[in-house]
């Protein structure tokens, strides 16, 4: 049985008072979940504030991205040893907006995913095709490729990593992908996981929606019986709003 996770990608948002003024207006009100695993992924300079104040609760913290080296002349990069000493559980990898704004690609995500594994980090790999590539027709083949080369030779527990589809035309747009197309693609990428690794472990992996999702849609996303929750972007930096979608998850499998 899968557990459901929620996780929040705060982007470039919030300085420290703000981040550390969320989790006061938070937390009260996720204090009783149960059934839902909660991350949140704030700006590097936003772990340390939220590492303290989310102690003593049931919501990790994640990162949104990392570097695979262990350390070195590498400026302005961090790496899977520094989020774990920031207090880091989770790190998203390979999100839309590091391949099509800051030039990641298929390798550099695989060496970061390796690293994340290697370290213990759980990574929140991010798969996904751009409108044009819906249009014509290669979705499924570009979420394909991306998932053969993010996980290629790699060795892992399933319950370690988490794959997040998320149509770059639905992120931040206000658009959505459609329950239906969102849970043929998650099925689709469970069928990929299983010949890349086997059927049991595909059926443990946790793979999450994100695009434009809000607290009067997510019900729907998580109703799908391949989805395993969700990530979420503009909709997570209000705690009230984050609140809900958990709370939704509460009630809905
Ligand atoms: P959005 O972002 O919820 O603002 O669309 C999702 C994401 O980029 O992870």
């Amino acid at each position: 049985m899968r557990r459901l996770l929620i996780a929040a990608n705060w982007k470039m948002h919030k300085v420290k008072a703000e981040a550390q003024q969320f989790a006061v207006e938070f937390l009260p009100r996720v204090a009783a979940v149960e059934k839902v695993d909660m991350v949140i992924c704030p700006a590097f300079t936003g772990l340390s504030v939220m590492n303290s104040a989310l102690a003593g609760s049931r919501v990790m913290l994640g990162a949104q991205n990392m570097y695979w080296e262990a350390q070195g002349a590498f400026t302005g990069e961090v790496s899977a040893a520094m989020l774990i000493d920031a207090g880091c559980r989770y790190v998203i990898i390979g999100h839309s907006e590091r391949r099509h704004i800051l030039g990641e690609n298929n390798f550099m995500v695989h060496k970061k995913l390796a690293a994340a594994l290697e370290n213990g980090l759980k990574p929140i790999l991010c798969v996904g095709e751009t409108l044009q590539e819906r249009e014509n027709n290669l979705a499924m083949q570009v979420v394909q490729e991306q998932l053969q080369h993010a996980l290629a030779g790699l060795d892992f527990e399933p319950e370690d990593v988490v794959i997040a589809y998320e149509p770059v035309w639905a992120i931040g747009t206000g658009i959505n992908a459609s329950y239906h197309d969102a849970q043929e693609m998650a099925l689709f990428i469970r069928r990929g996981l299983a010949a890349l690794s086997s059927e049991e472990a595909a059926s443990k992996i946790r793979i999450l929606y994100g695009g434009s999702v809000k607290a009067d849609n997510i019900d729907k996303f998580l109703q799908q019986p391949d989805i395993d929750g969700a990530l979420i972007g503009g909709a997570s930096l209000e705690p009230a709003s984050l609140a809900a979608m958990v709370g939704v998850g509460e009630h809905v499998k």
